[in-house]
């Protein structure tokens, strides 16, 4: 397992950043960030940070990952996102969701389980 975050680094309703390891490309090792939130349940959930609209990060440009909604949003072109499911909820994303990753809490550590 590949650690990402100390949970105390993520408070509840908050969001936090972290780099996933490289993925095979078709001219080599791809760098791919991904994101978590944590809900005010405390529950956490992690993303890979690519829209399914157009592979952009869904926090280009201003680094916001959520609208005044509490939605994620995509700032390309406006994708919207649940942020309990990943599933799109508006935009140019119908019938697509967010890539979640597999994550495990283990000693107030949070850790990437597997990548495919
Ligand atoms: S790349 Fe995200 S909405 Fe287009």
């Amino acid at each position: 397992m590949t650690k990402l975050f100390d949970l105390r680094d993520l408070q509840p309703g908050g969001s936090i950043r972290f780099p996933l390891p490289p993925v095979r490309g078709p001219f080599g090792p791809l760098s791919v960030e991904g994101f978590a939130h944590r809900a005010p349940d405390g529950t956490v959930r992690a993303w890979v940070n690519l829209c399914p609209h157009r592979a952009q990060p869904v926090d280009v440009g201003d680094g916001r990952l959520f609208n005044s909604l509490g939605e994620i949003e995509c700032h390309a072109h406006g994708a919207r996102f649940d942020p309990s499911t990943g599933s799109c909820t508006g935009g140019p994303c119908p019938g697509n969701s967010l890539q979640p990753l597999p994550i495990k809490e283990h000693d107030a550590t949070i850790w990437l389980a597997e990548l495919d």
